[in-house]
């Protein structure tokens, strides 16, 4: 039988300092979770300067306490994952450096992973069952993708945002309306004691891939709107407004996806990234799926938004396809999916 895998996993792209420890890529001995969100929120969002500090004070405990909840030690770990990119420059390398520190000492091999592979492969922790290839939708705070997984770590996009992501449309109607940061959970619960109907908003066609996506037409109409009541002094109904502009969102995201799927033959559609912990995406996306008999995966809500589980999942399988970084890695903020 094959030796365990233990992965110490370390994540700081963005607002949260993170780190796990996963054993053979699908158990997650530990998930520490340090979040700057209530530092950032006075600011109205992410100071990338300020989470590059947060991160250098957290690092170190977070992964103490990883390696605690586990049980276990530097020393037993089979390798060291670390999210090279995409991200806040500043905040990948906080933990680039701590991984390439740590890993040189413990003398153990350091895999780079890539963020978005990070976020598809915490579909992976809690369905023991799910195994490329399969559809999935990654829709995070800067990417919106539609992607055929192929293999472990190998993506086919068939469609993309030709604008914003959807969590940042999410982020900046959020603001707009006066909900504050962060955006994506605030509209999300505002939405549920609104009209999704109240107010119609626009479905934007893209060009001529029906996979694509675009959203700035959509939050330039949500802003457009609110103008108007500022103007003729009406009062926006706040949870009917998110309730309108998330049903539009939601609609956009389920239907490709639900086609995507059938087009291309595949019965196995999963969902990732911070959007898709949306409570009407999630449903919506359940419904239509069983509707045509596809089976839906989504991680749980702690596994959609930036956790390092996820990247223990996706460095376990590039561990055993031989990825490897030497003591040069750098941040690469501005990795594309499929770039290594
Ligand atoms: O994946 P993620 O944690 O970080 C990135 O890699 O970008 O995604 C963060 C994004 C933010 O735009 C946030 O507003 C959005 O995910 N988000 C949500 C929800 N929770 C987080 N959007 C809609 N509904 C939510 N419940
Ligand atoms: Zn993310």
């Amino acid at each position: 039988m094959a030796e365990d895998v233990y992965i110490l996993a370390i994540e700081s792209s963005c607002d949260e300092t993170a780190a796990a420890v996963v054993k053979n890529g699908r158990t997650v001995l530990s998930n520490i979770i340090s979040s700057q969100i209530a530092l950032h929120t006075l600011f109205g969002g992410v100071v990338p300067e300020i989470a590059s500090r947060k991160h250098i004070e957290k690092i170190n405990p977070v992964i103490q306490a990883a390696l605690d909840e586990a049980h276990m030690t530097l020393d037993q770990m089979t390798a060291i994952a670390v999210t090279y990119g995409p991200g806040l420059v500043g905040a990948l390398l906080v933990g680039v450096a701590e991984a390439k520190a740590i890993a040189w000492a413990a003398k153990k091999p350091l895999v780079p992973v890539h963020h978005i592979e990070g976020h598809v492969s915490a579909n992976f922790i809690e369905n023991p069952d799910l195994e490329p290839p399969f559809i999935c939708e990654i829709i995070s705070g800067g990417h919106t993708h539609l992607v055929v997984v192929r293999d472990y770590g190998d993506f086919q996009i068939i469609g993309r945002t030709r604008d914003d992501a959807a969590g940042e449309a999410f982020d900046k109607v959020a603001r707009a309306v006066g909900l504050g940061y962060p955006g994506g959970p605030k509209v999300d619960k505002a939405a549920k004691t609104g009209n999704p109907h109240a107010y119609e908003f626009p479905r934007a066609k893209v060009g001529e891939n029906p996979y694509d996506f675009s959203f700035s037409g959509l939050k330039s109409c949500v802003l457009n709107e609110i103008n108007r009541a500022k103007m003729t002094g009406e009062t926006i109904n706040v949870n009917d407004l998110a309730a309108s502009f998330q049903n539009a969102v939601v609609e956009a995201l389920v239907s490709r996806a639900i086609a995507a799927a059938k087009e291309f033959g595949y019965k196995k559609l999963a969902i990732a990234g911070g959007v898709a912990s949306n409570s009407a995406l999630r449903a919506s996306m359940e419904e239509k799926c069983k509707k045509n008999g596809i089976a839906f995966y989504r991680p749980s809500p702690i596994l959609c938004t930036d956790n390092a589980a996820m990247i223990g999942a996706a460095g376990y399988y590039e561990y055993l396809k031989g990825t490897r970084a030497g003591w040069d890695l750098n941040a690469v903020p501005g990795l594309k999916l499929g770039e290594r």
